[in-house]
């Protein structure tokens, strides 16, 4: 992970997967995601909105557990590959910004979205525009961290769980540090996922 929000993620997509948690090409990693995804997404399939979906890896795994996925991302060359990788499911794949993503009026189960809120400029904006997403008893699930420890980037989750607080709901907070399939290897940075059901009007 790095800090630069100008980064290039276009240029990074070529070698995004090779990661073990990004492309999941290990069976362990990929089923340890798998199991994750399957106890934050509900039960009854869906439509899940994957926001600064990169390559297409959590979409895959959302759509094999019988999701339909819409993935937003701003660099083409990542959605060239999610749409290489989801191909023949039921996915479709936007060119836009995860800040406003660009699907009209259509509102979503799920709007989910691993290692992006990070990188962007306004999260409090986000989250409350994510949230309008949201059909009735949909859910956020986010994922994020602090990457590193000399020189962290990243968002830790006591401010992620204060930026939501003014969304009243049920929220759970879930340590993924501690869990060395998901990353392929130990970690002793912070990682974290927090699933929140909003209730009320968005
Ligand atoms: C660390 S990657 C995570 C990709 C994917 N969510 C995953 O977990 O494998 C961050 C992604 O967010 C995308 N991104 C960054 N800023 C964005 C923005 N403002 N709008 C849309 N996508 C953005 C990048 O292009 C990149 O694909």
């Amino acid at each position: 992970m790095t800090n630069d929000r100008a980064l290039d993620w276009d240029a990074q997509a070529a070698a995004f997967d090779d990661e073990p948690d990004h492309g999941l090409r290990d069976a362990d990693v990929r089923r340890a995601w798998a199991d994750r995804l399957r106890s934050w997404l509900p039960a009854r399939p869906g439509d899940v909105l994957d926001v600064g979906c990169g390559t297409g890896s959590l979409s895959l795994l959302a759509a094999e557990q019988g999701h339909r996925v819409t993935g937003v991302d701003l660099a083409p060359n990542m959605v060239a590959r999610a749409r290489e990788k989801l191909a023949g499911r039921d996915a479709v794949f936007l060119i836009g910004d995860a800040a406003a993503p660009p699907v009209g009026k259509e509102r979503f189960d799920v709007v989910l979205v691993r290692h992006v809120l990070w990188t962007l400029p306004d999260p409090a904006r986000v989250l409350r525009h994510w949230r309008g997403l949201l059909r009735p008893a949909g859910r956020l699930v986010l994922v994020e961290g602090v990457w590193g420890t000399v020189s962290p980037v990243g968002i830790p989750a006591d401010r992620l769980t204060a930026l939501l607080a003014p969304v009243a709901g049920r929220l759970r907070v879930e340590r993924l540090s501690d869990d060395p399939r998901l990353w392929g290897r130990e970690v002793d940075d912070e990682r974290y996922a927090v699933v929140l059901v909003p209730e009320g009007p968005a």
